[in-house]
């Protein structure tokens, strides 16, 4: 058994904002067989407070980033759990990351770094009798992990993914000395960026392995166009970084037993679910494709490109139902659209989304960057078909229909590319081209739902990767 350490600020069933949830919250589970086993590392939030069982005290820390901390251990929803228990860092309403006014929480830096301080300290074997073999961080909230450990000479190995690399994790300079970062190691090399520190940075200048959630995405990274000023790093780093796909966590995005009006293992199943959402929306029956989306409403995922997209889809008797938060300018657009066709919901809510990606026929995502994207997996799985921009995590995972993909059964989609209206535009008309094409329509959705998208495949890269690593600290 390996005995790997996660460290991570959010994880599925206990709290989430984003796709890095559902990724920290699965991988314990599809490691398990594969000799590895691992226990996550959380921030004591009142969600993680809440649903902790087996409860038991690791350690008492005094003066842990300006007040007392315990480490607990702990178990919930088959998850092993240690949770960092400090009352003056997490115990907060609202957003994990955000304050009432909507910005980051002021002391976010020593937050996460109190995490990453406390989780080298396990490493170390200072905190209670459990030992990891390795510790694998994820995205700039586990940044400084591997910074401490290389700090502290611990030699337990670490590996950092990038869910995002627009996540950075800046800070002032003059945090330095609280964050516990030598002076020496403000430079551009290591932890600077454009004058601010970047945990992120110091991550991957010091973590062992480095990967992505998708092959294209650990490409695009190295480029100046996607690496958002780490391109440099990273291609310094090339050796040690690869792409690693993202799976889904088939227990709970299943359409065969899901929480449906109508279950179902073929896609003639979903019309009974298309219906029900409809009605659930206000949506009237249509002619053309019912196309979905359940999204943070950011810059990042290109809904403003719909919103100009959307006139080619409704005069071609399509509809749309948009399920997401974020951006209150993109919100307020979305809520404008006054159609009888276009259904908007404002919110955050998992229930809403499964019932969504089942009853919708297609889901767009016309991401301006994806680093995996989940959201196209669930269409492939409910055979609802994907229509993706051709970047990253989206471009590895959806195969554009043609004649020849169709010949040889593997179309599962349509991609478009440059990622803009115009695109998307055509994007939208070829998806009504299909529709209006049952035969081929049905076929692709066939293919979609024989798309492999679980875990397996990753599950054994992630775990080879380990075992690489280990021997190669031997
Ligand atoms: P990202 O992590 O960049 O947001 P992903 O596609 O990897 O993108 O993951 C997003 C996850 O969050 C998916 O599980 C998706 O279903 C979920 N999600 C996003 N917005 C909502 C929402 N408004 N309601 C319910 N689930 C949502
Ligand atoms: C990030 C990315 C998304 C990815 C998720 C999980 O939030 O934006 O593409 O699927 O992390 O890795």
């Amino acid at each position: 058994m390996i005995k790997v350490l996660s460290v991570a600020s959010e994880c599925v069933p206990l709290v989430k904002t984003g796709g890095l949830a559902d990724v920290a919250g699965a991988l314990p589970g599809a490691l398990a067989g594969q000799g590895v086993e691992m226990r996550s590392l959380l921030p004591g939030y009142p969600a993680v407070m809440a649903a902790l069982e087996n409860t038991q005290i690791v350690a008492e820390l005094d003066n842990c980033f300006g007040g007392d901390a315990r480490l607990l251990s702990g178990t919930t929803a088959g998850l092993d759990l240690l949770v960092l228990d400090a009352p003056h860092l997490y115990d907060r309403e609202g957003s994990i990351y955000l304050g009432p006014d909507g910005r980051d929480w002021p002391d976010n830096a020593e937050r996460f770094a109190a995490l990453c301080m406390v989780g080298a300290d396990i490493a170390a074997g200072r905190l209670g009798d459990w030992q990891p073999d390795l510790v694998h961080c994820h995205d700039w909230q586990a940044g400084l992990l591997p910074y401490y450990l290389k700090r502290d000479g611990v030699p337990v190995p670490s590996v950092l993914t990038i869910h995002n690399v627009a996540f950075q994790g800046l800070t002032p300079m003059t945090q330095a000395g609280k964050l516990g970062i030598a002076a020496g190691d403000l430079t551009s090399e290591r932890a600077e960026y454009w004058a601010q520190i970047s945990a992120l940075k110091l991550g991957l200048v010091c973590a062992d392995k480095l990967t992505t959630v998708s092959p294209t995405y650990a490409k695009e990274l190295m480029t100046p166009e996607f690496g958002m000023g780490l391109d440099g790093v990273l291609r310094a780093r090339r050796d040690d970084l690869s792409g690693i796909l993202n799976g889904i966590d088939l227990d709970v995005w299943s359409p065969e037993h899901d929480d449906l009006v109508h279950t179902y293992k073929t896609p003639r199943g979903k019309r009974a679910n298309r219906v029900a959402l409809q009605e659930e929306l206000g949506l009237p029956q249509a002619k053309g494709p019912l196309c979905v989306v359940v999204s943070r409403l950011t810059e990042q995922k290109g809904l403003d490109l719909l919103l100009e997209a959307l006139p080619v889809l409704l005069d071609r008797g399509g509809q749309l139902a948009l399920l997401g938060s974020g951006d209150p300018a993109l919100e307020a657009a979305f809520q404008r659209i006054d159609n009888p066709n276009v259904a908007v919901r404002i919110g955050y809510d998992e229930a809403l989304s499964h019932r969504m990606i089942a009853g919708g026929d297609a889901i767009l995502v016309p991401s301006r960057f994806e680093p995996c994207g989940l959201t196209q997996l669930y269409g492939l799985r409910y055979g609802t078909l994907p229509v993706v921009a051709l970047t990253g995590g989206l471009a590895d995972t959806v195969i554009p229909v043609s004649p020849a993909t169709m010949a040889r059964q593997v179309a599962t989609g349509v991609q478009f590319h440059p990622v803009n209206a115009d695109a998307l535009s055509n994007a939208l008309k070829q998806l009504c081209d299909l529709f209006d094409t049952p035969k081929l329509w049905s076929k692709a959705q066939r293919n979609a739902m024989a798309h492999p998208v679980g875990w397996g495949p990753s599950a054994s890269a992630y775990a080879t990767l380990y075992t690489e690593l280990l021997e190669a600290a031997e």
